[in-house]
């Protein structure tokens, strides 16, 4: 990218300009962290029906040009003058949620191309999420901050830039998001919140499924079944499979994702891979809460229009709280996230609340305490920190397989293409007792998964349980996660799907076999294949 970003000449150049020296710093060169897109290059984003007739939306997601030159963000610019603390959502009194209804009132009442109003704001979430902007450096690829190691931090500073507009706009530095504590099993938060729920209140939404409101539980799981205690036992699972196992950076925050990585474009090798929290509670979540009777799942169900909900920034300061709890709330000490240079230099856009555009950088999101927010300790956490799944089953399941036919699946690519149906059920290698690290985790990757997001898909996986179906619980140790895959249609995309596995051998005492039955099951309708199925240390 050349020194003119929006027309504008970054500051940081501008002294090269001035010296005349033809000089540039980086452009050109192809950089391989993210970079900012030019936002004067900007296409519709497209999104089409997912169900009803077959539509294709045009989405104009375009953001504001700035008037004023990019702001590189710097903290002592950015200057936390007094902490917000974020409440959970269904604890706040009458008051706070009478300055929340008013902010939001204030920011759906600024002019749309307003960079501080609500379209813009819930723009800002489609520009990045359905392909409006080229990335810097490879206009041959678009910019999508999901489904990577980007998606935690890049929401991060899109709350925190949220939460500024909306403090400026009732005048209350104090003012703080709130959480929405669905994975609180126990204490209430495991419902739509009741502050998002009035109908005159510009924190309601219409678009969101109705059969979902109070007293239904939210389900971490799609689709799973059964009485309440079912459900909060699945729930439990579903936090301590994506939280507490997946332990390192990768399984948790997600991959790889630098300049060229094009997700509809991957090969098995080269795929992104988003990580546990995204893939399955958020993503769970996402589902959960959009209408299931509007043509795309509107407005929680498909990245582009969920930020038009105000609850989306209630879910996302949830999601972001567990990032701080994984980092350093959990047994085991902290936890690392990466550090690999092409994660911590990447960098993003977003309007704060002058408006002005300012430049960030993912090294800087890291710790939210410097962002000057943070949240209280949740009693309820425990529950699924302490879940301690029980198996269902004893003694490895691979001679009663291999005696009815469950066929054996190896790595890439000796497969070739295997269509999973409605599911698949394989003799897999494992390690066994090889010697490995203790930094090393015992993971399954589900190489190669390839499907067009026509419709919210889910792949459930279990471990020595080959009658696994669609209605199996995933309340025991053989659940090992879900890879849930948001609608938008058209889209193909490529990921390697990886879980910590570990654990759940452990609990079912089959650590030690040289092969397990693995079963992955699909709930949705969309063809879906994959070229391996892998076991291993990493
Ligand atoms: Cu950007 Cu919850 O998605």
């Amino acid at each position: 990218m050349g020194p003119y970003i929006n027309g504008f000449l970054e500051p940081s150049r501008f002294i090269f300009f001035v010296l005349g020296a033809v000089y540039w710093c980086t452009p050109f060169a192809t950089p391989s962290p993210i970079g900012v897109p030019n936002l004067r290059e900007c296409q519709l984003a497209t999104d089409r029906s997912v169900v009803g007739p077959l539509t294709t939306v045009q989405l104009n997601c375009c953001l504001p040009i700035p008037r004023s030159n990019v702001v590189d963000f710097t903290f002592g610019k950015y200057k936390a003058t007094t902490k917000r603390l974020r409440m959970p959502a269904h604890k706040v009194g009458s008051n706070y949620i009478a300055k929340y209804r008013r902010a939001y009132e204030l920011m759906r009442s600024l002019p749309q191309d307003d960079p501080r109003s609500f379209a813009t704001q819930a723009n800002v979430h489609c520009a990045f999420c359905n392909g409006a902007y080229k990335q810097a450096g490879d206009d041959s690829v678009l910019l999508q901050v999901h489904f990577s190691w980007l998606f935690l931090a890049w929401h991060r500073w899109y709350l925190y830039f949220h939460e500024r507009i909306l403090a400026s706009l009732v005048g209350d530095p104090t003012f703080s998001l709130v959480f929405w504590n669905w994975d609180d099993q126990r204490d209430g938060g495991n419902f739509m919140p009741a502050m998002f729920l009035p109908t005159d209140s510009s924190l309601y939404d219409a678009k969101r499924n109705q059969a979902n409101l109070p007293p239904t539980l939210v389900k971490l799981v799609p689709g799973i079944t059964g009485n309440n205690s079912e459900i909060i036992n699945q729930n439990l699972n579903a936090m301590y499979q994506d939280m507490v196992t997946n332990d390192n950076a990768e399984l948790f925050m997600g991959g790889t994702y630098v300049t060229g990585t094009d997700l509809s474009n991957s090969t098995v090798l080269s795929a992104p891979l988003g990580g546990s929290i995204e893939n399955g509670v958020h993503n769970a979540i996402h589902f959960w809460t959009g209408d299931i009777t509007q043509p795309l799942i509107q407005d929680m169900g498909t990245f582009t229009t969920a930020a038009r909900d105000p609850i989306f920034y209630a879910h996302h300061s949830n999601v972001d709280r567990l990032w701080d709890k994984w980092r350093y709330g959990l047994p085991g000490g902290p936890r690392d996230d990466h550090s690999d240079p092409d994660f911590l230099n990447a960098e993003f856009y977003f309007y704060d609340e002058n408006g002005s555009l300012v430049k960030v950088k993912v090294s800087d999101a890291l710790d939210s305490s410097k962002l000057g927010y943070g949240y209280p300790e949740v009693a309820a956490d425990e529950l699924w920190i302490n879940y301690s799944p029980a198996p269902v089953t004893s003694g490895s399941a691979v001679p009663a397989a291999r005696a009815s036919g469950v066929p054996v699946v190896g790595a890439a690519p000796q497969n070739g293409t295997i269509s999973l149906g409605s599911g698949l059920t394989a003799i897999v290698a494992a390690p066994g007792n090889t010697s490995r690290s203790t930094k090393q985790r015992e993971v399954v990757v589900i190489q190669g998964l390839k499907v067009t997001r026509d419709s919210f898909v889910s792949v459930l996986v279990f471990v020595n349980l080959p009658s696994s179906n669609s209605s199996t619980a995933t309340s025991s140790a053989e659940y090992v996660g879900t890879y849930n895959i948001i609608p938008a249609p058209g889209k193909t995309l490529t990921a390697n799907v990886k879980l910590e596995i570990g654990d759940n051998l452990q609990r079912i005492g089959i650590q030690s076999e040289a092969e397990v039955v693995l079963s992955l099951v699909v709930k949705g309708n969309q063809p879906i294949t994959i070229q391996g199925l892998l076991i291993r240390y990493e």
